[in-house]
C-alpha cells in the first residue's frame, strides 16, 4: 500500500500543479513507482505542465462514470498520470466522490500518489484533501498567500490528515516575508523552498516538465532536493 499526498493551498497561482508534476517526475528519479492526479477538475493543468494531447481519456471520464482507472492512467517522463479535461463541456455530471476510490485503487499499486487539488476550500478541494493520507501544503512568501493556506492547514488537520510541512514557492524577492515568520504565522515547518525562476514558463511555453527540460535549473534543483527530503522524511 502507497502513501497519498494532497498539493494544498489557500489561493491560485501559489505553485501546487508546478511543483506536484516536477515534483512526482523527481520521485520516482529516486526509484519510487510514482502515480500523479489531477483533481483539480475545474482548472485542470497537468496535460499542459506534461504537454499531452488532449484527445485522451481523462479523470473527467472516470468521474462521470464512463472510463475506469486503466483506461485513463496514461505514462509520461517516468511517471503514471491521470490528466483532467480543459473542455467546459466535461464538467457537468461529475460526481467527485469518485474521487476517493480513485485513490484508493492508485495506491494499491504505487509507492507515492501525489494529488493536485484546487485552491481553497470548497468541496472539490475538501473531497482531495479527504481522500488522502497527507498534505503538503504550498504558498508564495507574502502575506495573501500564506494567510489563506494557514485555514488549509486548519481545515486538513481537522479532517485528520497529516500536514507534511509548507512549501514556499516562487522565493527570491527582497519583499518576501522570513521564512522564520512563516513558520511562526503557520505553526509548521517550512520543509522546502523553490526560487522564482523564468525557466518554469519556459517549459510550460514547451509543454515539458521543467525537471526533464531543464533540470540544472535553480527551481528543478530546488524541487529534486525537496524530493529527496520527503523521500528521506517520510520513506
Ligand atoms: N517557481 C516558479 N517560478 C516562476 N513561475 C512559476 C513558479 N512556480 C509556478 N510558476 C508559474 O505560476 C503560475 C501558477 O502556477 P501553478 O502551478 O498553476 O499554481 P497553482 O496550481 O497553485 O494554481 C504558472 O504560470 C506557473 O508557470
Ligand atoms: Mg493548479
Amino acid at each position: 500500500m502507497g502513501v497519498s499526498v494532497c498539493l494544498a493551498s489557500g489561493k491560485g497561482g501559489s505553485g501546487k500543479s508546478t511543483i506536484c508534476a516536477n515534483l512526482g517526475v523527481a520521485i520516482s528519479q529516486l526509484g519510487y513507482k510514482t502515480a500523479i492526479v489531477d483533481a483539480d477538475v475545474e482548472g485542470s493543468s497537468m496535460g499542459l505542465i506534461f504537454g499531452i494531447d488532449f484527445k485522451v481519456p481523462t479523470i473527467h471520464e472516470y468521474l462521470s462514470g464512463s472510463a475506469g482507472v486503466e483506461d485513463i492512467v496514461l505514462k509520461a517522463d517516468g511517471v503514471e498520470l491521470a490528466i483532467g479535461s480543459v473542455r467546459v463541456e466535461d464538467l457537468k455530471d461529475l460526481n467527485i466522490e469518485l474521487l476517493k476510490n480513485f485513490i484508493k485503487e492508485l495506491m494499491e499499486k504505487y509507492d507515492v500518489v501525489l494529488v493536485d487539488a484546487p485552491s481553497g476550500l470548497g468541496i472539490d478541494a475538501i473531497t482531495a484533501i479527504s481522500a488522502c493520507d497527507a498534505v503538503l501544503l504550498v504558498a508564495t512568501p507574502d502575506i495573501l498567500s500564506v494567510t489563506n493556506s494557514l485555514k488549509t492547514k486548519v481545515v486538513a488537520e481537522r479532517l485528520g490528515k497529516k500536514v507534511l510541512g509548507l512549501v514556499l514557492n516562487r522565493v527570491g524577492s527582497a519583499y518576501d516575508i522570513p521564512t522564520k515568520y512563516i513558520e511562526d504565522i503557520m505553526g509548521i515547518k517550512v520543509i522546502g523552498e523553490v526560487a522564482e525562476d523564468e525557466e518554469v514558463k519556459k517549459s510550460l511555453v514547451e509543454g515539458k516538465v521543467l525537471l526533464m527540460r531543464n533540470p540544472s535549473s535553480k527551481a528543478a534543483k530546488d524541487i529534486f532536493k525537496l524530493a529527496e527530503k520527503l523521500v528521506l522524511e517520510y520513506p
